[in-house]
């Protein structure tokens, strides 16, 4: 499931055709046809990588001329999103959300009967198992990657929904960063992916406000980055440490109590209003803890502080 995807440009192919066709020029190549419908920067992204890896690969897009470079690639560009479904038992989806996904798809879905569908479109779990209702072979995704890293090994992407979907095509999914498979809830990736984002934004708004707080001194963000990123590094081991504690309910103060990083947030609050910099952040995140320690978690380490992100403090 974790092999490393071949990024091997598809040399063999030679076409360049830019007519609209619903059979594949490089079909039998290498690799399962495969068509992707989107062809925004992720969607290009996923398209270029099924190419390069050999797959005949069929393309729509609602802006045709965003084909133009992966046809001359070797795509084939889909004359409508009921050819490109139908040219394809593996159909990957790459739009701006749910709504365009309905808006492109909805119309045609009796052609993804005996097909598999594979929604990489951001959204909320709960649309993903409504899409999953869509046909059974459906698996949702999440690409933890930007565009210009998908089909390398640093990609990652997460699955959920049909685990016989995912065992027929896992191979195929591969190319397109290292793929990981979560079961038969079709809604657990995308509640991993906003999980993820949410600790993505979590730690560039903590880089940012650093950032804004030492520019009032003249240092510069890029002197400041080498420090955060090592300290990122340090944090990594405190998530590793603490979610032994979340899962075992104990949160025994082993490095530092709730106590001492409040006294600390305090100086954060306080070097900010001094500095003219903005102190909403700041400021929550020592209201959350002081709602911890008001609900009797006083004296435990930091990993207490899921109850308040449970509701339960
Ligand atoms: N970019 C990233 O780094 C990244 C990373 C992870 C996940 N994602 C996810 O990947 C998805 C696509 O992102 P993107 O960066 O490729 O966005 P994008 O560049 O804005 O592309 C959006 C795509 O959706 C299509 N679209 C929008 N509304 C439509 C509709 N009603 N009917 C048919 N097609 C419609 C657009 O078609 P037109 O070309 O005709 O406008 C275009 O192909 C999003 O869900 C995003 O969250 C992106």
């Amino acid at each position: 499931m974790t092999d490393t995807p071949n990024t091997t440009p598809n040399t063999t192919s030679t076409t360049t055709s830019t007519t609209t066709s619903t059979t594949a020029p490089n079909a039998g190549i290498g690799g399962e046809p495969v068509t992707v419908i989107g062809l925004g920067l992720m969607g290009r992204a996923l398209a270029t990588a099924f190419l390069e890896a050999g797959h005949p690969t069929t393309v729509w897009n609602r802006t045709p001329g965003k084909a133009d470079a992966l046809v001359s690639q070797g795509a084939v560009l889909a004359p409508s999103a009921a050819a490109a479904l139908q040219a394809s038992s593996l159909v990957v989806v790459c739009l701006s959300d749910t709504a365009a996904v309905r808006d492109a798809l909805g119309p045609h879905r009796a052609e993804l009967a005996g097909r598999t569908l594979v929604n990489l479109t951001s959204g909320t779990s709960d649309e993903a198992r409504e899409m999953a209702a869509w046909t059974g072979d459906y698996l949702d995704g999440a690409i933890m990657a930007i565009p210009d890293v998908i089909g390398r090994p640093e990609a990652f992407l997460l699955f959920s929904g049909s685990p016989e979907a995912f065992e027929k095509h896992s191979h195929s999914l591969d190319r397109l960063g290292n793929a990981t498979f979560f079961g038969a809830d079709p809604g657990l990736a995308s509640l991993y992916d906003v999980a993820l984002l949410g600790v993505m934004w979590g730690t560039l708004n903590a880089f940012l406000h650093g950032a804004a707080l030492l520019g009032t001194a003249k240092v510069d963000a890029t002197a400041f980055a080498p420090f955060a990123n090592q300290w990122v590094a340090s944090v990594t081991g405190f998530i590793s440490a603490y979610a032994g504690q979340i899962d075992r309910g104990s949160y025994e103060a082993e490095d530092a109590t709730l106590e001492t990083h409040l006294a600390t947030m305090k100086y954060l609050v306080r070097e900010s209003a001094a500095a003219g910099v903005d102190t909403d952040w700041p400021a929550r995140i020592q209201t959350l803890t002081e709602r911890a320690i008001d609900a009797g978690h006083d004296g435990t380490s930091y990993a207490s502080m899921i109850e308040v992100f449970r509701g339960q403090a």
